[in-house]
């Protein structure tokens, strides 16, 4: 008897968050950043981050907002601590060029793993400019995310939360990555096409032929969240 033995290859639980205007819109166009949530959600995202065993987000976001990506509430921290984790998530990101600052927060902050996954072309300079404060991955030329995913399940991310941008959740959802998808409503209007956009063109998996189950509905304030279950995985992790 032949057996086939077919390797299945594992990858994270993989969340997708981010926050949009009325119009789908990550942020503004102008120089200033755009505070699209409030108090009430950032918390949320806080306690949906201090589940997670990584944070990623691309680099123009890392350039953009220069975020900390940390677990900000103290009890949550030490929750994670009292588990046997680090305080906050491994922080990810994703770049062709490797164009990122050391001293930015997201390489200074935290005491967590950073890793940086890099397109083979830009990996030496990656290595040069980044070798000190993170970990520098060959990614393929571009970086390949379902590679990605399965090289952090090697890593022990058994569950990654995605924050953006724009680029990084259209592939995510284009490669059929995502399990889960946590979408806020601010309730205002951008209007400005120059600026980004959740996602981006791309072939969905979820179209008018295959709809996304909606999962939840919350109203946080003046924003709603909307929770979508992508996967057959949803809720299992
Ligand atoms: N509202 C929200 O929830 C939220 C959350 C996060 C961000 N944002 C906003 O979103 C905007 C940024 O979004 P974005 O779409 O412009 O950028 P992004 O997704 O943050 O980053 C895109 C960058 O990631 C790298 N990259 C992506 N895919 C890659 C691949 N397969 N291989 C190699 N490199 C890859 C490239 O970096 P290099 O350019 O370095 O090569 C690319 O320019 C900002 O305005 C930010 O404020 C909003």
């Amino acid at each position: 008897m032949v057996r086939s033995v077919t390797s299945v290859i594992e990858r994270p639980y993989v969340l997708l968050s981010c926050s949009m205007s009325i119009d789908g819109y990550l942020d503004a166009a102008t120089e200033k950043r755009l505070l699209l949530s409030n108090d009430d959600d950032f918390d949320r995202v806080d306690a949906v981050r201090a589940q997670c065993d990584a944070i990623l987000v691309g680099a123009r976001t890392v350039r953009r907002d220069n975020p900390r990506l940390l677990v900000r509430s103290q009890a949550r921290r030490d929750e994670r601590v009292a588990r046997g984790m680090r305080p906050s998530p491994i922080k990810v990101t994703v770049t062709s060029r490797a164009q990122l600052n050391p001293g930015a927060d997201f390489f200074t902050t935290g005491d967590t793993e950073k890793i940086v996954y890099c397109s083979s072309g830009a990996v030496e300079l990656a290595r040069d400019r980044l070798g000190e404060v993170a970990t520098v991955v060959d990614g393929g030329q571009p970086v390949d995310l379902r590679k990605l995913t399965q090289d952090l399940h090697s890593r022990g991310v058994g569950r990654l939360m995605v924050e953006g941008g724009g680029t990084m959740h259209t592939q995510f959802l284009t490669n059929d990555l995502a399990d889960e998808l946590h979408l806020v409503v601010a309730p205002f209007f951008v209007g400005d096409s120059r600026a980004r956009r959740f996602v981006s063109d791309g072939m969905f998996p979820w179209n008018p032929a295959r709809r996304a189950k909606l999962a939840e509905v919350r109203q946080i304030g003046d924003v709603v969240l909307l929770r979508y279950a992508l996967s057959p995985r949803f809720g299992t992790h």
